[in-house]
């Protein structure tokens, strides 16, 4: 996600800022810039592509006189990298800058409402309607003009103001988007997270939802949304600088698995409104939603697990057939492409070779590309006919999770939307199906919450050879991602089986002690899975379930179960992948891996 540092001072401000944004730079990030007041006006610098850049063309800051200002690294949601794009972004006088992380979702109303008030805009992005919409409501108080924005703006947001004619005073904001201010002798800081500002102070304060610091080169003001003066306690940071870049985590994995519930809801908010779903960047009308005779989904790896499951949401609600490959068969066996194909890729990175190509093939056959990727301006998202995007942010570890989760999100939606246009739910099926999504950052934050208990259970496996993953329909797509995520990290062998499949010849590899993880989180196949559970049981294996509270008849079964709270069984695999992704980055932990970075992966696979 995008990276804030500001700094009021008696020290030059640009050098800081160029220092703090370099120790975001682990955000992820496709441009940067900066906005310097330098005695009369604020001058600004804007550059796609690394900090260095910047840093060359402000010749480290020192083009960039002044004691104050705020800089930005972008990670991009609303309009590609390019350095119109770039934050800052600014009132049409440039008296008014402003740097943003997060996602402004009633970002098109406020533009909408802007232009027919006269303003103009320079960039596609959400954040640039904040600039205006200051400037609207500014008369030469920013703190009300600051106040009045907030009531007006929808969604999550980490900000820093300033305002020309107030040379002596920052600003940060923050809802949902993380955000800190800091103080040493020399001046006050705001930054995204610990390490921008942690050479300067360790003393931080941690800004919470709908606050408002107004930052002096000497002091700091806190005030809530209700514009009342506050209190704040100061924390002091004793982590080390690495540490820090992962929020006090020991992996990114790990960080980005805490950031779960975020993603979801960062992907999820900005597409249901008033009880409806709806998903713009699809661009097609209810009509041409009805008339997908059958949906082709195509990927690798994790993303194509999620496409699995996918399909199983989509049948069961829209009743439309789904095919899912993997994106290096697809690509190669002259696939066959009927009239009323709806093809859509799946892509973290979106620029993963093999899924890159089967967009092509498929555009070759002149059929429409649907791409749902987290890389906004990646390769897959620009040759994609529309893209909808996963907003998970940068994703670091090689081992995806948080943009796994997101995925599985958004085809939800896609099969809501679907199911909507072909009349295969009612109003009542869709509020159900909507209060269920609305529940699942929570779930899923409860679930992370059971780490210990996890690590305690995957210590005692840290030995194992094989490992096995069983499961039914949904839950079958689910022991494709736990296997993966076991596997890729930890580097012991496991597969993932349609737990029918059994007989058909795994069964023979199961010894006394092989741990088995069956996943029934469907209940109709619950007899079904725990006549699988005992068959495996009968051959010595250790099982582990993973099912829902409600699900007292396996424990009979299972020798281990790890329980998930009660949701549509469409979604249970945004829940009972928790557990999983737990116990897989556990056990490789537990082996001493490099969890982050495990040997022979790549986060992208550029190359077939
Ligand atoms: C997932 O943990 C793996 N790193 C890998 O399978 C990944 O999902 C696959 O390479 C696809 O990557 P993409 O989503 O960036 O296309």
């Amino acid at each position: 996600m995008c990276g804030i540092v500001g700094y009021i001072g008696t020290k030059q401000a640009a050098p800081i800022i160029l220092d703090g944004l370099s120790k975001l730079e682990y955000r992820g990030y496709d441009s940067a810039g900066m906005a310097i007041f330098n005695g009369k006006t604020i001058d600004f610098k804007k550059a796609t592509g690394r900090l260095k850049v910047l840093e060359n063309l402000t010749k480290g800051g020192t083009e960039t006189p002044g004691t104050s200002g705020i800089g930005h690294t972008r990670w991009a949601t609303h309009g590609a990298p390019s350095d119109v794009n770039a934050h800052p972004h600014f009132n049409e006088q440039g008296t008014i800058a402003v740097v943003h992380n997060g996602i402004i979702e009633n970002y098109l109303q406020l533009r909408k409402f802007l232009k027919e008030k006269g303003y103009n805009f320079q960039s596609e992005t959400d954040t640039e309607v904040l600039a205006h919409l200051l400037d609207y409501y500014y008369k030469g108080n920013p703190m009300e003009a600051i106040f009045k924005m907030l009531r007006r703006v929808q969604g999550s947001y980490a900000l820093g103001i300033m305002f020309a004619e107030h040379p002596d005073v920052i600003f940060a904001v923050r809802k949902d988007s993380p955000l800190i201010v800091g103080q040493n002798e020399d001046g006050c800081f705001i930054a995204s997270d610990v390490p921008a500002i942690l050479k300067y102070t360790r003393k931080v304060y941690y800004v919470d939802n709908q606050e408002i610091v107004k930052l002096h080169a000497d002091h700091m003001h806190f005030y809530n949304i209700d514009e009342e003066e506050i209190e704040k306690e100061s924390v002091f940071i004793d982590w080390d600088a690495n540490a820090a870049e992962k929020a006090g985590y020991e992996h990114f994995m790990l960080k980005e698995m805490y950031e779960q519930p975020k993603t979801i809801t960062d992907t999820l908010n900005p597409r249901i409104k008033n009880g409806n779903i709806e998903i713009e960047e699809l661009n097609m009308t209810m009509e041409q939603l009805q008339n997908v005779k059958k949906m082709h989904i195509v990927a690798c790896g994790s993303a194509y697990h999620a496409g699995v499951s996918g399909k199983y949401v989509i049948e069961k609600l829209a009743r439309v057939p789904v095919e899912v490959d993997l994106a290096s068969e697809f690509r190669y066996r002259d696939p066959i492409l009927e009239e009323g194909a709806m093809v859509v890729v799946i892509s973290q990175s979106g620029e993963t070779a093999d899924t890159l190509a089967a967009l092509r093939e498929a555009k070759k056959r002149g059929f429409q590309v649907l791409g749902i990727v987290n890389v906004v301006g990646s390769s897959i998202a620009r040759e994609a006919d529309n893209v909808l995007y996963t907003w998970a942010g940068p994703e670091i570890a090689v081992a995806t999770t948080k943009a796994y989760s997101a995925q599985l999100v958004a085809l939800y939606l896609l099969a809501m939307k679907l199911a909507q246009a072909k009349g295969t739910i009612d109003a009542a099926r869709m509020h159900q199906l909507l209060g269920c999504l609305e529940r699942l950052p929570h779930q899923v934050e409860r679930l992370l919450n059971t780490k210990e208990q996890i690590q305690k259970f995957a210590n005692r496996y840290l030995a194992a050879k094989d490992i096995f993953f069983i499961g039914r329909g949904i839950d079958y797509a689910i022991s494709l991602e736990g296997s993966l995520k076991l596997k890729e990290i930890s580097y012991i062998h496991s597969e993932a089986y349609a737990a029918g499949e059994l007989k058909h010849g795994t069964i023979s590899l199961i010894e006394e002690g092989t741990l088995v993880a069956a996943v029934a989180t469907q209940p109709e196949l619950y007899k079904k899975t725990i006549s699988n559970m005992v068959e495996v049981k009968a051959r010595g294996a250790f099982v582990l379930a993973v099912t829902c509270e409600d699900n007292k008849e396996i424990e009979k079964a299972a020798d281990y179960v790890i329980y998930i709270p009660e949701t549509d069984p469409l979604f249970a695999n945004s829940l009972a992948i928790i557990p999983l992704q737990l116990f897989g980055y556990y056990i490789a932990v537990g082996r001493g891996c490099d969890v982050d970075k495990p040997r022979n992966l790549a986060k992208s696979v550029t190359v077939e």
